[in-house]
């Protein structure tokens, strides 16, 4: 062994990988990334169950949930997991079609190195053939109204297929367009829907079909006092963000008492400031409090003597939606409030979900306030349900916006397949090379979800590039729920535009990224002892490798 002895000149444990080797690895690494997902793809698409280090379990056939959860080290598949995370944002769904598609283009970008194409070829080719695809889309693309609700069920429920909320996508489906077309507006000619004024909560217990839309706004608090009124009507609402407590002190203080007496006085003076609180707030007239801090326990007693129904400690973020969806200011100081800070709704109520007790807030002064209250049989199955109701909430939202959708089932990716094609012949040259393979990639799809349906994909592509040449045959895709080739707008099956757009745009960017990488240097990973405390530690070179600076 002496013999032997290496001579280490790096740093131990900096890695620099160059030139075929460096691309070699990205690639294989953003390949492998896609690979695990491929098989939840489609309607037909098989879930995962992942396991945290903390012994959580997930189980998810949602792409942008898969790659969050699972632990990935390689900056590759890194950037990767980067693309899921844009699309989700942007468009809510095809998180795994994206993902899939950039592990795609690699693929065939490899062959086309091996047969001595320079990867910035490639990349420009790739860059080209997306700009074209995006033209391609939007002459397949078709208008939707924002207030055609037929439609746009349509387009949740595509989103929704394959995720484990089975039978109750149709409640689900309605409820998302419901509780979309409450929160869109008209800003100069053009619709926004933000999602993010819709409040989703989750109680499980009861069943999927139980999960409601309320118009309003549901807080998981229960009034403060049992002798407080369990429903108040025409309620006037005060949001208050301090505490109805006695201040304490911060510093540690002692107060010495002789004499019971003065013990007395002492408390009767708490009592009298507490006292004085509640009587700030019904002097009001306000009906409900909603608190973001702490209520005395005398307040409390007080505050139910004055037939005020009392909330305490929510949530800052549930404060900002009340007062937006009430009209009433939050307040700070008890003493700046009065009748003009107040909030209106026709209904404050206690109602009991499962084994707790939650506060509804209906017929706000804004009628874009809405809720949705996810039911379900264990936390599991509510929270697949979550995720399922965001993907359609936000395609719903996005397809509002745009006002145009495609077919779905692959029917869009191989039209814009057949028609890159043509474009790559008009360029002609090594680019044309690239533009083809960018074609072939997006097979993939209609491809995976053929085969994850069990059909044979090669039969399947014959047959959908048979039926995208003649004329009425745009929309044929793979009919997985029937096992055959057939028109997707027949299928009820309808995507937004902007989902595959974004699919078609990430995947390239990230995938000519990779390729044009031919150098990684990873310096070494510190461990936390090495790193010191935070923010501190005086030997600020000590960490830096060799020749660096
Ligand atoms: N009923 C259906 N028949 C065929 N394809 C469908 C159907 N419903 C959805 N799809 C297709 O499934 C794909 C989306 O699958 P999904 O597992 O949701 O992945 P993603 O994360 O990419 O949205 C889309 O290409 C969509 O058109
Ligand atoms: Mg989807």
């Amino acid at each position: 062994m002496m013999g032997n002895q290496p001579v280490i000149i790096l740093r131990e444990g900096t890695e620099s990988t160059k030139g075929k080797t460096a691309q070699a690895n990205n690639i294989m690494a953003a390949k492998a990334i896609a690979d695990s997902v491929r098989s939840t793809l489609g309607p037909k698409g098989m879930d995962k169950m992942l396991v945290d280090s903390m012994g959580d379990i997930v189980i998810t056939n949602d792409g942008a949930t898969i790659l969050k959860e699972l632990d990935i080290e390689h900056p590759a598949a890194k950037m990767v997991v980067e693309i899921s995370k844009t699309q989700d944002n942007e468009c809510g769904d095809g998180t795994t079609s994206a993902v899939v598609i950039a592990g795609e283009l690699l693929k065939r970008a490899e062959s086309l190195i091996d047969q001595n194409v320079h990867p910035t070829v490639i990349s420009n080719g790739y860059r080209l053939a997306s700009q074209e695809a995006v033209k391609i889309l939007k002459k397949a693309g078709f208008a939707v109204s924002p207030t055609d609700k037929k439609s746009l069920t349509l387009i949740a429920s595509t989103a929704m297929t394959g995720k484990s909320v089975g039978g109750e996508k149709d409640i689900l489906a309605a409820i998302a367009v419901d509780a979309v077309s409450c929160v869109a507006e008209k800003e100069n000619g053009k619709y926004r829907a933000d999602i993010d004024n819709i409040q989703v909560e989750k109680k499980h217990g009861g069943s999927v079909a139980d999960t409601k839309l309320i118009k309003g706004i549901i807080l998981d608090k229960e009034r403060v006092h049992p002798r407080m009124p369990r429903e108040v009507k025409g309620a006037k609402i005060a949001l208050v963000d301090s505490a109805l407590e006695i201040k304490k002190t911060e510093v540690e203080a002692k107060i010495q008492i002789r004499d019971p007496m003065q013990m007395q006085k002492f408390l009767d003076e708490e009592e009298q400031t507490l006292k004085e609180m509640v009587e700030k707030v019904k002097a009001t007239g306000a009906t409900v409090l909603m608190c973001e801090k702490g209520i005395d326990d005398l307040a409390q007693h007080y505050l139910a003597k004055a037939g005020i129904y009392a909330v305490r400690r929510v949530k800052r973020s549930d404060m900002e939606k009340l007062s937006k969806a009430t009209g009433a200011k939050i307040v700070t100081n008890l003493d700046d409030l009065s009748k003009s800070e107040l909030g209106a709704a026709a209904g404050v109520e206690e109602v009991k979900i499962a084994d707790s007790e939650m506060t509804f807030v209906t017929g706000c002064k804004s009628p874009k306030a809405v809720s949705i209250l996810i039911r379900g049989g264990t936390d599991h199955v509510v929270d697949e349900v979550e995720r399922a109701l965001h993907d359609a909430l936000k395609v719903v939202a996005v397809a509002v916006e745009d006002g145009v959708a495609v077919p779905g089932g692959g029917a869009t990716e191989i039209e814009v397949a057949i028609r890159l094609k043509d474009f790559g012949q008009s360029i002609g040259g090594r680019e044309q090379l690239a533009i083809e393979a960018f074609a072939e990639a997006l097979e993939i799809i209609p491809w995976t979800l053929a085969e994850n349906a069990g059909m044979d994909s090669i039969d399947v592509l014959i047959e959908l590039k048979n039926a995208h040449s003649k004329k009425n045959g745009k929309s044929f895709g793979v009919n997985v729920l029937e096992n055959k080739v057939s028109d997707m707008l027949a299928a009820k099956v309808i995507e937004p535009l902007r989902v595959k757009r974004q699919a078609i745009e990430s995947a390239t960017e990230v995938a000519s990224m990779i390729l044009r990488i031919d150098d990684v240097v990873a310096s070494r990973k510190l461990s936390p002892a090495e790193r010191g405390p935070p923010g501190g530690g005086m030997g600020g070179m000590g960490g830096m490798p060799p020749g660096m600076m």
